[in-house]
């Protein structure tokens, strides 16, 4: 199963990989990776978001370089018509100028520890599966709490190879991070949606924050009197470059893989999961985009929200197609058929692991036309129409206060409910959201079967209106509180409950919340046969192949992946070099697509060559790298880093041909797309000319720089 250079390593367990590192060419030791008692490299690596994103400190004063994809709700949120950072780019001169964003964390990793034993030993086979369920939640509650108070720390507790092992990370995390600096988009998302998930690219996705601690280094909220955190490491810059073959290596929160799925299950999410997406997306993208296009402000309000949609559209539609080009059903039947083998040739294996394969198959034949109805309802009514969700998440705390009749918990309430709402509305066109709710819901009941409908469009639609789903809409934007903020404010002068509880829009978010906790409630059953088959069939690989390093899939905690800097071959007749350059940029470059209109400023710098110490000697400047590290969502802004840990370029994308990788690595064309550190420096320095971030940069000392 494991070819050259695929694995996302826990740092914590890097021993078992030394040897093969060390071969291929790494420089360092297991505890300049990780060693709890000393600074090493996981003291430079930040979780953003709790695995939105990846950051690394790259300077004695927390300063954080990530990717322009993981900033670009904060630099939106700072951003208005006459003042749009996400066009002109952002630069703080002084600390002071830096910008606070509320709701942004950044958490770094203190230790880990094996919790296995006390789990396992927490359950016994007498329990049923739901009592077993139950008995593990507890214990891990319980632990977490322990260590939490123990440590001071931020906890969790993960489990690994499908709840066969499990760890407890211990975090500090930052809760007063601020924005530093930001190219323009123009740099930051050049190519926009045409160039992502692509290679060759030409984008600087980059931004730098810097997390903020109080007077005595702890985390702590936002405050005027917090400094700027002295990290336990901080990682050196390398303006050497790289050449094909150099050994490179990433540290980062990579999000969610499912390597190990069966081809039964292969289907399932070709079908029921980006099929669905894909479809949903594409109907309500075109018409954001259409308002967007009409009205500058609309533009800005969505286009966080576009970006994070467009990303997983085109991923879901490049997977289906990738996962056939790639053969990977073929993999997994063949892996499959391995297994078979394998257990069928001894009857005490077979015993144990007998089951295996028919538990997963059967969970998923039983469970996929709810799934599929399950992943409709969140792309259309959830994550698709806008007002269903923030009134589910805003009304009842509202309602339950009004309800109690005590002035106090009223004017609190009041307090939150009316921040949330300016909050929604701050993004919010209801224009366009009228129209995209009008075309979901028709979406959803043309392609779901009647039984499995949220309640309202019995009642509210078929009953009231007729079926006529659109004059139900109209209805519900002329009725709801939700759907202005005048009416919101309107509501708030003189609130009553019964109101609230009568609202339409809440209504039918109860209704749909309840439908889609309805759909796992009647799926339980087919989802613990497949989880109960997965654990036998991972375990039972693993068992197999005693010998066989084993990754456990992604989950949002700290991996290291090690691989090298190469070019590949796409398809036939074509050819993909290693690098890309500013020359590439400039070939792009047309003013009449926003994507692609490179600033004056740039067009000037390559124009007189004018690179500095960041060019190459043939006067090229290089922008963005491939390598064959093992990333995926949630890597996005990962440190790459050479063979002696220095920073060559930040993570921030895969290719297209590879988006089968999620299900299953490809040696031969997965690939893990940066931006040069080079580039980097040359926006920051020449571009910005902001000479303040360079000088607390460290840079690696050149006589270290010989390979
Ligand atoms: N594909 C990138 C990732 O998932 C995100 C790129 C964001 N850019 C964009 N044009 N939507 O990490």
């Amino acid at each position: 199963m494991l070819k050259a250079d695929e694995g996302m390593w826990l740092p914590f367990l890097i021993e078992q990989n030394m040897a093969t590192m060390t071969e291929k060419g790494f420089k360092l030791t297991k505890d300049d990776v990780y060693n709890i008692n000393q600074s090493c490299l996981k003291d430079a690596i930040v979780s953003l978001d709790h695995g939105s994103c990846t950051g690394e400190i790259i300077s004695e004063k927390g300063l954080v370089l990530t990717n322009h994809h993981c900033a670009y709700s904060e630099i939106q949120s700072h951003s208005t018509v006459s003042k749009d950072y996400l066009t002109e780019g952002f630069w703080a001169t002084s600390l002071s100028e830096e910008l606070p964003n509320p709701e942004k964390t950044a958490s770094i990793l203190v230790k880990v520890e094996n919790v296995t034993e006390q789990i396992m030993s927490s359950i016994s086979d007498t329990l049923t599966h739901d009592e077993c369920e139950r008995v593990i939640k507890n214990k891990i509650s319980d632990i977490i709490d322990e260590s939490t108070f123990e440590n001071n720390c931020d906890a969790s507790v993960e489990s690994f190879y499908y709840d066969t092992e499990y760890y407890l990370f211990l975090y500090n995390t930052y809760n007063d991070v601020r924005l530093v600096g930001a190219p323009p988009e123009s740099i930051g998302k050049f190519g926009g949606e045409y160039d992502n998930w692509e290679w060759p690219r030409h984008t600087g996705d980059f931004t730098l924050f810097r997390i903020y601690t109080d007077t005595a280094g702890n985390p702590a909220q936002y405050s005027p009197d917090n400094i700027p955190l002295k990290p336990k490491y901080a990682l050196p810059i390398s303006l050497s470059g790289y050449n094909e073959g150099d050994f490179t290596f990433v540290m980062g929160y990579p999000g969610y893989t499912t390597r190990f799925v069966t081809s039964h299950e292969l289907k399932y999410i070709m079908e029921c999961e980006n099929k669905v997406r894909a479809l949903v997306r594409e109907e309500k993208q075109r018409i954001w985009k259409k308002y967007m296009d009409t009205d500058e402000a609309i533009r800005l309000k969505y286009s966080s929200k576009y970006a994070k949609s467009a990303n997983y559209w085109k991923y879901s539609v490049y997977q289906n197609k990738a996962l056939r080009s790639n053969n990977v059903d073929e993999i997994k039947k063949q892996r499959e058929l391995e297994f078979s083998e394998w257990v069928s040739s001894n009857d005490s294996l077979s015993e144990i692991y007998g089951e295996a394969l028919t538990l997963v198959n059967n969970g998923i034949e039983e469970s996929k036309e709810i799934m599929r109805a399950l992943n409709f309802l969140y792309e259309t009514h959830i994550s698709g129409a806008e007002l269903f969700l923030v009134a589910y998440l805003n009304a009842p705390a509202m309602l339950k206060a009004l309800q109690s009749g005590n002035d106090e918990e009223i004017i609190d309430a009041t307090a939150i409910f009316s921040e949330k709402m300016a909050d929604f509305f701050k993004d919010y066109d209801s224009k366009t959201d009228k129209a995209t709710t009008k075309a979901l819901i028709k979406l959803f009941m043309e392609n779901i079967a009647p039984n499995l409908y949220p309640s309202f469009i019995d009642t509210d639609i078929t009953k009231k209106h007729k079926g006529n789903a659109d004059k139900y809409v109209d209805y519900l934007f002329e009725h709801s509180i939700f759907c202005s903020e005048e009416k919101v404010k309107y509501f708030l002068n003189k609130p009553s409950a019964k109101k609230l509880a009568k609202d339409p829009v809440f209504i039918a978010a109860e209704s749909i919340v309840s439908m889609y906790n309805g759909y796992f409630a009647i799926m339980s059953d087919a989802d613990n046969m497949r989880e109960k088959g997965m654990n036998l069939y991972v375990n039972g690989l693993r068992a197999m192949n005693p010998d066989k390093n084993y990754y456990p899939d992604a989950n949002s905690t700290l991996r290291l992946t090690y691989g090298e800097i190469g070019d590949y071959e796409p398809g036939d007749a074509v050819y993909y070099n290693y690098f890309t350059t500013l020359k590439g940029v400039i070939e792009k470059h047309d003013e009449t697509m926003p994507e692609f209109n490179v600033p004056a400023k740039l067009m000037e710098i390559f124009a007189n060559k004018d690179y500095g110490i960041y060019g190459n000697a043939d006067s090229t400047m290089n922008v963005c790298f491939i390598t064959d590290n093992d990333i995926t969502g949630g890597n996005s802004g990962s440190p790459v880093l050479n063979a002696r840990g220095e920073l060559i370029g930040t993570a921030f994308d895969g290719n297209l041909e590879s988006m089968s990788g999620d299900i299953e690595y490809d040696s031969d064309i997965q690939k893990c797309i940066n931006v040069d550190i080079r580039y980097i420096l040359l926006i920051i320095d020449k571009f910005a000319g902001a000479s303040n971030i360079i000088e607390e940069l460290i840079f690696a000392k050149p006589e270290t720089n010989n390979n």
